[in-house]
């Protein structure tokens, strides 16, 4: 099918969801008639997409642990493409009753695999058919380390002692491409491979920074749980707002791991 004439393309104006899923398809072998578990489903990327390349001789499942998530999925679906379906699961404990699939696709999945990733992935593999392969996308150790050396940076000036300390722990609690080939690797799959690529995040100071939507919707959101006071949290973002030619340019790391089931 060419680009010309997909009628569910991965949406041009989304600058984080979008190249996500543009890494994740450049390793997904994908054709007509695959049965595909799409997990971290979201509304739809790359789920849409997806179920309009596998064809109606196909199937795709999409599951999603939020209730809005998978009816805002469902509302854009309408009649469309009624070889796909939203469901709400849990991806870190599937049904049992869930069959196995030809491809397990996770779009910014891994870094919800809390609190045990390889277990979460070690269950997820269980419903991966012989020859089937799992291809999953998560922003990697190394997102954003200018910003958050600019962060740690103040915490020690300012004497920021439990705050660091916490800080430092959510560092390192991200999920790297490393740790993602071992547990491929633990799980005896096949043709594993951990791929990064940079992607640029275009901000300004100030407002713009600190409510960027996606710096807000999340990475930002771990450095305030950081602080007991969120007012003192909100002048120290502030101040670093005010000084992004620090920081600048972000560059997220899009990290894609894929490992074939052993036939
Ligand atoms: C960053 S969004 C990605 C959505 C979509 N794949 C995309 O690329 O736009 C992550 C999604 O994972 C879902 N999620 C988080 N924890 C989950 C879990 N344990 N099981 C299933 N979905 C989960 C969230 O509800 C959210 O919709």
């Amino acid at each position: 099918m060419t680009a010309q004439t997909l009628r569910w393309p991965l949406p041009k104006h989304d600058y984080w969801s979008t190249p996500f899923a543009e890494s994740l398809l450049q390793h997904l072998d994908l054709r007509p008639g695959l049965r595909i578990l799409d997990i971290a489903s979201g509304h739809g990327i790359p789920a849409f997409y997806l179920a309009e390349q596998v064809g109606p001789t196909g199937e795709v499942l999409a599951i999603d642990i939020s209730g809005g998530q998978v009816a805002r999925a469902r509302a854009i679906q309408g009649s469309h493409l009624p070889w796909l379906r939203f469901e709400c699961m849990d991806m870190r404990s599937p049904s049992p009753d869930l069959p196995t699939f030809d491809r397990i696709t996770g779009n910014l999945s891994v870094m919800f695999f809390r609190p045990d990733r390889f277990n979460a992935v070690h269950g997820l593999v269980q419903h991966l058919a012989p020859g089937g392969q799992i291809v999953l996308t998560f922003p990697s150790y190394g997102t954003f380390d200018s910003l958050w050396e600019r962060v740690d940076e103040s915490m020690v000036q300012q004497e920021l002692i439990k705050e660091r300390k916490r800080f430092q722990d959510y560092l390192h609690e991200r999920p790297s491409a490393k740790a993602g080939r071992t547990w491929l690797e633990k799980l005896n799959l096949d043709q594993i491979g951990a791929f990064e690529y940079p992607l640029e995040v275009k901000t300004g100071p100030g407002q713009e920074f600190l409510y960027h939507p996606l710096l807000r919707g999340g990475f930002l959101d771990d450095v305030y749980e950081c602080f007991e006071d969120q007012s003192f949290a909100n002048r120290f973002m502030t101040d670093i707002a005010q000084d992004i030619t620090r920081f600048t340019p972000l560059i997220a790391q899009r990290c894609v791991l894929s490992g074939w089931r052993k036939s």
